[in-house]
């Protein structure tokens, strides 16, 4: 069985497509796959109902993503591939990269390929690109390999340790979101205002550094002040939505130690992080029906 899983930037978003470090996490809900011999290519997707035939000049992202995995392998047979997606799409979870990874992992197995997930990984990036065009790189690593590690773009992945499990409350807004455009707009921002952006982008990777301190040190009350300073950053970049931040600032109001959207913005997702598991169930009441708890081990 072929899995992909979803992911959650803890800091750097953005900043990390423009070469800046950023922090990560991989959660067990995502994507698993599996593939078998058939009589044509056919990628199934549900709980969507999709059947996707690839196609390199397709009017879907998902025609094309399909072709470019399947041009990995020149001497494949005709293989179909069912895909069970347990994330919410365009909500800033890594969706399309646990896809990509789970569908190329489930191809490697159906014929043999034996390699490692950070292969798998950069393999992953002919997908990502389909959909975001310039992708960091970050979700397809962090969907392949998981754990909590900080990433720049070109660098391995640097797995962080920490004797305290990290317990994160994701919230979804609802709102659709989609990297694409949002990568594009802080592009176009860079463009105009080269000054206010870097600046931006600066303040942003000392985040980060200290971000990967606290979490170390396992000083939590730290990191969630530097969860919020990076929310505040990317609220400067026009990134955020009213209800996010609002989101944000209820769980901050029922005990969160810090809380921050997450991803490409613009709607998706945000989390919180909670001071131990009982407060991080009492904080999903406070997000909502459609919020869940991650508990993640270093
Ligand atoms: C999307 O999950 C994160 C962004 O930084 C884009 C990227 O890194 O490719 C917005």
């Amino acid at each position: 069985m072929g899995f992909g899983r979803g992911k959650v930037i803890l800091l750097g978003e953005h900043a990390v497509v423009h070469g800046c470090p950023a922090i990560a996490v991989g959660i067990e809900r995502g994507v698993t796959a599996e593939a078998k011999p058939s009589e044509r290519d056919l990628l199934l997707l549900s709980p969507w109902d999709l059947a996707v035939v690839p196609d390199p000049a397709g009017r879907e992202p998902l025609e094309r993503a399909f072709a470019a995995a399947l041009a990995l392998y020149p001497e494949h047979p005709s293989l179909e591939v069912s895909a069970q997606v347990d994330l919410p799409a365009g909500a800033g979870l890594g969706c399309s990269a646990a896809i990509g990874v789970a569908v190329l992992d489930a191809i490697d197995e159906a014929l043999s390929i034996k390699r490692s997930r950070t292969s798998l990984a950069n393999a992953a990036t002919a997908w990502e690109k389909i959909f975001h065009g310039n992708p960091s790189g970050i979700d397809n690593a962090m969907s392949a390999v998981g754990g909590v590690a900080l990433y720049r773009k070109g660098d391995a992945l640097r797995p962080l340790r920490s004797n305290k499990p990290l317990h994160l409350v994701i919230g979804y807004s609802g709102e659709p979101s989609s990297t694409k455009e949002m990568v594009a707009s802080v592009g176009r921002q860079l463009e105009s205002d080269r000054e206010r952006v870097t600046k931006a982008f600066e303040g942003i990777e000392v985040l980060v550094r200290n971000a990967k301190l606290a979490i170390e040190a396992g000083d939590h009350v730290a990191l969630g002040q530097l969860l919020d300073l990076n929310h505040t950053i990317l609220n400067s970049l026009m990134l955020c939505t009213t209800k996010l931040d609002d989101m944000c600032q209820a769980a901050r109001q029922a005990g969160a130690l810090g809380a921050k959207m997450t991803g490409s913005g613009g709607g998706g997702c945000m989390f919180a992080l909670a001071p131990k598991r009982e407060e991080a169930v009492r904080l999903r009441e406070v997000l909502g029906e459609a919020s869940f708890v991650a508990e993640v081990s270093t």
